[in-house]
């Protein structure tokens, strides 16, 4: 399973990318804001930083304007994927720009009948938005689990980026359904590491290996 991180922090991805566990990034118009800074600056620093696929996306709701934005986007770097939303515009632009051989998100995704579109339409990634269908007492992991499901069914290869983690369980249950790609804030991903048992074991190892009045360095 592919790890995307979602955030324009540099510090964040660097934190992670050094671990070994950064194969893409995820910006949205929203985390660019929380960045403060230039969209074009902090894109072409993460793609420095990054060598996986880098999602920016298009603010444009045009297709005509979302090519051109895709166009200018994908001149950053060799390794954007364009984000477009999923809307009839969206996937126009997404079919003239994978046209081009330039990688496509299709964002904002909350159907499988969306995501059917947005396969036809070549799209590289899919995201499905777990979370915020969560959000409305919809269920987010059973998206995922229909796409997987279609797209197995017709070997459609655009790749299943599930979207809008919020929880380590988000993240588990995306593996086991056969998500291809995860996005998830930082601080998700760093959960993942933690367990109750994991502390509590270590710390009675600590507290053992105290009486023994040894140590190894
Ligand atoms: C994905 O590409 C989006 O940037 C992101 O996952 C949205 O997450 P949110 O619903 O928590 O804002």
């Amino acid at each position: 399973m592919k790890f995307f991180v979602d955030t324009a922090e540099i510090d964040a991805i660097a934190e992670l990318n050094d671990l070994g566990m950064v194969d893409g990034v995820t910006t949205n118009p929203s985390l660019i804001m929380k960045s403060g800074r230039d969209i074009l600056e902090v894109t072409k620093e993460i793609c420095d930083l990054v060598a996986g696929p880098v999602s920016a996306e298009v603010v444009a709701t045009e297709a005509e304007a979302m090519i051109a934005e895709g166009r200018k986007l994908a001149e950053i770097a060799g390794n954007i994927a364009v984000k477009v939303p999923l809307t009839w515009d969206g996937l126009k632009a997404c079919k003239v720009l994978s046209g081009e051989g330039r990688m496509v998100n299709v964002t904002l995704c909350f159907s499988a009948n969306q995501a059917i579109l947005a396969a036809k339409a070549g799209a590289t990634f899919i995201s499905p938005f777990i979370g915020r269908l969560d959000d409305i007492n919809l269920d987010g992991m059973q998206l995922i689990e229909d796409i997987r499901t279609i797209y197995d069914n017709y070997g459609y290869e655009t790749q299943i980026l599930a979207a809008s983690i919020r929880t380590v369980n988000h993240i588990t249950e995306s593996a086991r359904i056969g998500a291809d790609v995860i996005t998830a804030p930082p601080a998700v991903i760093k959960a993942m590491a933690a367990h109750p048992l994991t502390d509590k074991g270590l710390a009675a190892f600590m507290a053992d290996w105290a009486k023994t009045g040894q140590k190894i360095l």
